[in-house]
């Protein structure tokens, strides 16, 4: 994805190829501020979108930051646009169902037009990776358990999270 700050110095999604998403759509961010792509995940922007939007000025050509973010789903298919309508993690799913998407994400800033390129790289997990990951497994199981509602929701964990807690125990 390519972001460019407009005249008023707000970075926008202006162009983007995303093959595999993670339930969201492209068309729906396109020409649009970061602050409104985020604006459906709970706390972010109140908490983030200034830092955010610092780290982005800040950002200098011949540096790429790395970050990730992760989630669970109910199928290995790494393309999970909206679109797709597929299964939602609830009470009943089973332990072979479940997957850990992690999205190894870098941050790039272009030397000559000052364009900020968004990449993502999928990483896709069978539940069994987490179960055997020791001191991880237990740091997730406290991440699952303690988010808020409203994260959990966002993260369509909120029907399935004793569940989950059950088959990681
Ligand atoms: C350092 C910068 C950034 C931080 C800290 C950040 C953080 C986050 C977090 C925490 C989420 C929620 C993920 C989850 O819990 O599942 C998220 C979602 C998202 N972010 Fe960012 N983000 C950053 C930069 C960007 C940029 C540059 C883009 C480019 C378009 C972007 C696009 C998105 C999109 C599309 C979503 C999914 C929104 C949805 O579900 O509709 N983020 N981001």
């Amino acid at each position: 994805m390519l972001l460019r700050a407009d005249d008023a110095g707000v970075f926008r999604l202006v162009a983007g190829c995303v093959c595999f998403p993670s339930s969201w759509s492209l068309a729906e961010k396109m020409g649009h501020p970061l602050e409104f792509i985020h604006g459906v995940v709970p706390e972010l922007n109140a908490q983030l979108g200034r830092s955010i939007h610092a780290f982005l000025c800040k950002l200098v050509p011949g540096e790429a930051w790395r970050r990730s973010n992760w989630g669970l789903s109910r199928s290995p298919e790494l393309n999970q646009h909206p679109r797709r309508r597929l299964r939602k993690l609830d009470d009943t799913v089973t332990f072979d169902e479940v997957w850990l998407r992690i999205e190894h994400q870098v941050l790039v800033r272009l030397p000559e037009t000052g364009g900020v390129l968004f990449g993502i790289r999928l990483e896709n997990h069978p539940l069994e990776v987490v179960r055997r990951a020791g001191e991880l497994s237990r740091r997730f199981r406290l991440a699952l358990e303690t988010m808020s509602d409203a994260i959990a929701e966002y993260k369509g964990v909120a029907g399935a999270r004793a569940r989950l807690l059950d088959l990681l125990s």
